[in-house]
């Protein structure tokens, strides 16, 4: 399978403007992106392929957008698979257009890496052979992963593209440069003596051994690592997530020794000992949790993105057997915070399942 096209834009070319009906929003180049153009998209739910694309677009540290006449389809590492634009005639149209920029023709699949700056990284014809299309899709964002690998070597898919991230952090480089250029000419005309010490280096590594779940996992880290970066970034179990990263949403609430802790701010290396259990570990074969189908039952979610921590403070709320009002419920539940205003929902949740366990 070739990884160059002979007409559409090569790697290392700006890729062309993309507007397609739903995406407006979205066809800024600062977000590193991968785009599929397929000749007969139709979403079959559940695409049981979701959790390895989310796995390779992790790695990517990119948005995969699907364009095809039969809609346009955004999926993202966390987040659900987002419908933008619907089948239409004009829907059609500006993907015959936007198709025709790249290259592609009406009867080709093909996929586009696109990095945080607009430069073609990567591209690739599908080949289904008789395969369906998100398996199609898969096989195709696996090969853009390993090419993004073997091209900057070693550890280098996290770096291959622009990320938001790295983009956040160079545009606060950027707008901190005057000062610090300032600070420096300042510091020349100080006394040496005032001059501030020297960065001390990065400390080395440090071998963890976590128990989460009751399965053993040990790993070598950075032992500024937080637990939640561990388990996300390195174990892969992104049931627990990021909100805040500053131990004020409780998105990452996890348990550790049955008590609720925000994994955003332990240190992975100060938890060897001690039994962790994350959202994962709830369900016990394959039924869920009370609490867990509380929150289905009485609709304690709506994006359900706070609702791992939502559950685990809950959990574990529950067991301390404090809160037997709604009021002491809230008061209990106030650093886990909910965007979407869930409140009323998951308080009769969490009351349904306490009453449940008597
Ligand atoms: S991500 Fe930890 S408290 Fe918000
Ligand atoms: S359900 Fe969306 S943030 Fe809580």
């Amino acid at each position: 399978m070739s990884e160059s096209f002979v007409s559409g834009p090569s790697v290392g070319s700006a890729a062309p403007d993309l507007v397609v009906p739903g995406l407006e929003r979205r066809v800024s180049h600062a977000e590193p992106r991968v785009l599929a153009f397929v000749r007969d998209g139709k979403l079959t739910e559940p695409v049981t392929e979701l959790p390895t694309i989310r796995a390779e677009l992790r790695g990517l540290g990119a948005e995969l957008v699907v364009v095809s006449p039969g809609g346009v389809w955004s999926v993202r590492a966390d987040d659900p698979l987002e419908p933008l634009a619907a089948a239409s005639a004009e829907l059609a149209a500006e993907v015959s257009d936007a198709a025709q920029r790249y290259g592609v023709t009406h009867d080709e699949d093909a996929v586009f890496v696109i990095d945080g700056r607009g430069v073609v990284r990567f591209n690739h014809r599908l080949e289904r052979r008789g395969r369906a299309l998100w398996a199609t899709l898969t096989d195709a964002l696996t090969i853009a992963g390993r090419a993004a690998h073997m091209r900057e070597g070693h550890d280098a898919r996290q770096r291959v593209l622009f990320t938001r991230r790295e983009w956040t952090v160079t545009c606060l480089v950027v707008g901190c440069a005057t000062a610090f250029l300032s600070a420096c000419k300042e510091q020349e005309h100080r006394p040496a003596d005032r001059r501030s010490p020297p960065a001390e280096p990065a400390p080395p590594d440090v071998e963890v051994m976590l128990r989460i779940n009751g399965t053993v996992h040990r790993l070598t880290i950075d032992p500024r690592t937080s637990l939640l970066d561990a388990l996300r970034e390195r174990l892969g179990m992104t049931g627990t997530k990021k909100g805040c990263d500053g131990g004020q949403c409780g998105a990452c609430t996890v348990l550790i020794d049955g008590k609720r802790v925000v994994s955003c701010l332990t240190l992975a290396a100060m938890v060897g000992d001690r039994d962790i259990t994350t959202i994962e570990g709830l369900a016990r074969d394959g039924a869920l949790h009370p609490v867990q189908r509380a929150f289905v039952e009485h609709d304690g979610l709506q994006c359900g993105y706070c609702t791992p921590g939502q559950i685990m403070s809950a959990v574990a709320l529950i067991r301390e057997g404090h809160a037997t009002s709604d009021d002491e419920v809230r008061e209990q539940m106030s650093g886990n915070l909910c965007r979407c205003g869930a409140y009323p929902n998951i308080i009769a949740a969490i009351q349904a399942a306490r009453r449940t366990r008597g």
